[in-house]
């Protein structure tokens, strides 16, 4: 009888016993072991289930299949200068992630419109200050990065009326949201967005887009909502345009450090929201039956479900 095929899952910050809960219903024919370092019998890993993976820690399983991203963003894998490339990669597409991210960006474009913070900042003081906010059909949000998320936080946007636009590499029709594409033409869309989202996929051509000069061509008190990577924003550009009024207020999840240091300014920064990159969880159950689709694929020499082009980075 041949040996069961064994697959590793790495990560410091997801549940590993939902997720081999989750697997033992979705791939139980599969072995799951939680490294917590060194793996044992590397050779018989089949796959590998990984987020933030060790630099290294791919290397070192000789017959991968396949390796199966955590999450919808795969930086935290191709970070490691050894990944091994020639093994395919796979990462989330999944409705729960989605409508988890539709809700984060919706929750966060309405406070910003209607400037949440400063109430809660009237309410710390006990003052009763009413003020109107601009209309949504006069309100522009422009978001960076018109793939799966970015779609469809546009369609769930529409609906309150927003004058929508969208930022990616290569033009997109969308109903109801203005395409621009292309470095050329990253300008444009800033000057033209209130409410900044950035959904981009972080990758050598994406890395500290959010930085001073893109704020300077934001209209003057924009918002930036962030909930894709801490790798997109200079952190320090962004206080620095806050305390100069040049953006208005700021939603951010995501950190160049994280969890985000206690001595960072931006805990306590009154325009600042901060949540800790829970924009959009991997859901395990739904996720675990994406895989095992992925790692029956592979078997019968296919690419697994949503493969990453290595050259792109997404
Ligand atoms: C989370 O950050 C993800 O990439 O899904």
């Amino acid at each position: 009888m041949a040996a069961p095929e064994r697959l590793v899952f790495i990560s410091p910050s997801d549940p590993p016993g939902d997720w081999e809960a989750a697997f033992r219903t979705a791939a139980p024919e599969v072995e799951f072991v939680v490294s917590r370092g060194e793996v044992e019998r590397p050779e018989t890993i089949d796959w590998a289930v990984v987020w933030k993976p060790p630099a290294g820690a791919l290397a070192r399983l000789p017959n991968l299949r396949c390796v199966l991203s955590l999450g919808a963003g795969v930086d935290h894998i191709l970070l490691d200068p050894g990944y091994p490339r020639d093994v395919p990669l796979s990462r989330v597409v999944d409705p729960y992630l989605t409508a988890g991210m539709s809700e984060y960006v919706v929750l966060h474009v309405l406070a910003h419109h209607r400037d949440l913070p400063h109430s809660l900042g009237h309410q710390a003081a006990g003052r009763w200050k009413p003020f109107a906010a601009p209309r949504a059909d006069e309100t522009r949000v422009g978001i960076l990065g018109l793939g799966e998320l970015g779609l469809d936080a546009a369609r769930k946007l529409r609906p309150f009326g927003y004058r929508l636009a969208g930022w990616s590499l290569g033009r997109k029709a969308e109903p109801g949201v203005e395409s621009f594409a292309g470095a050329g033409e990253l300008g444009a869309f800033l000057a033209r967005s209130d409410i900044l989202v950035c959904l981009l996929p972080l990758t050598p051509a994406t890395r500290g887009i959010l930085n001073s000069a893109a704020f300077d061509r934001l209209p003057r008190g924009a918002r930036l909502i962030n909930a894709a990577r801490g790798g997109h924003l200079i952190e320090s550009d962004l206080v620095a345009a806050l305390d100069e009024g040049q953006i208005g207020g700021a939603t951010l999840d995501v950190f160049q450090s994280e969890p985000l240091p206690a001595t960072s300014p931006l805990w306590t920064h009154p325009k600042v929201i901060v949540t800790p990159h829970i924009a959009a969880i991997t859901d395990p159950r739904s996720t675990a039956q994406q895989m095992a689709e992925s790692m029956a694929r592979v078997r019968r020499g296919e690419a697994p479900l949503n493969p990453v082009d290595l050259t792109k980075g997404y």
